[in-house]
């Protein structure tokens, strides 16, 4: 019923304000980078944080910058509430920062183009299922790789597949151990992953008005 309506309820950000949900399951050092770009910005806010860990710390974070949370359970991605939500807060896209579940393909559908997600690693390699957090640094120092890197694409129903937006490198260095490439790589997100999201929504409505 509730994704019957989506397409025509999902914030229409051509003419309002740019609305985004975060989604994040730990840390938020991300979204932390995210909620600071868009503070006060003219044409996008972050309106809402996501999360299924009452624990995360991205909690904490969003509060400080008075951003509306929500914590969800299991049921609430499978029974249309966490849609409902979203659809509620007028979210126009969803960024994943970080996020460990799988996103239903009826959220991806309502939000059709509109979910974008970083990946600690140059994609296609080390990317699928169990590829998250600090595996993803073993991989690519088990397959011995020169380089490392983040990748930032949108969201479609498989794990890592769609469409890449951008890709940043970093060396793999002698001694490296999956820890020290893991802090390395995100600090290419830090610096890449708010301005990304930025050009890709402008972008994106310029073309729909022009
Ligand atoms: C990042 O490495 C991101 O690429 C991955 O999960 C990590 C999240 O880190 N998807 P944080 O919670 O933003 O600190």
């Amino acid at each position: 019923m509730i994704s019957s309506f989506t397409s025509s309820i999902v914030n229409d950000s051509s003419i309002n304000k740019n609305r985004l949900a975060i989604f994040a399951s730990g840390s938020g050092s991300n979204a932390q980078k995210i909620m600071e770009h868009f503070h006060r910005h003219k044409q996008i806010e972050v309106a809402l944080v996501v999360t299924n860990n009452p624990a995360a710390t991205v909690l904490g974070r969003a509060k400080s910058f008075s951003i509306s949370t929500y914590v969800h359970t299991a049921d609430d991605m499978q029974d249309g509430h966490l849609l409902k939500r979203l659809v509620e807060s007028g979210i126009s896209h969803i960024v994943l920062a970080g996020y460990l579940r799988k996103i239903p393909s009826k959220i991806i559908g309502g939000f059709g183009g509109k979910v974008i997600n970083i990946h600690p690693a140059l994609l296609p390699k080390h990317g699928g299922k169990g590829m998250f957090g600090i595996n993803v640094h073993r991989d690519v120092l088990k397959q011995r790789d020169k380089e490392s890197g983040m990748t930032i694409h949108l969201v479609n129903d498989n794990y890592d597949e769609g469409q890449i937006i951008l890709q940043t490198r970093c060396p793999v260095l002698p001694g490296d151990t999956p820890e020290k490439l893991a802090q390395r790589v995100l600090t290419l997100e830090h610096a890449n992953y708010a301005t990304c999201i930025e050009k890709w929504i402008l972008r994106r409505n310029s073309k729909m008005i022009s």
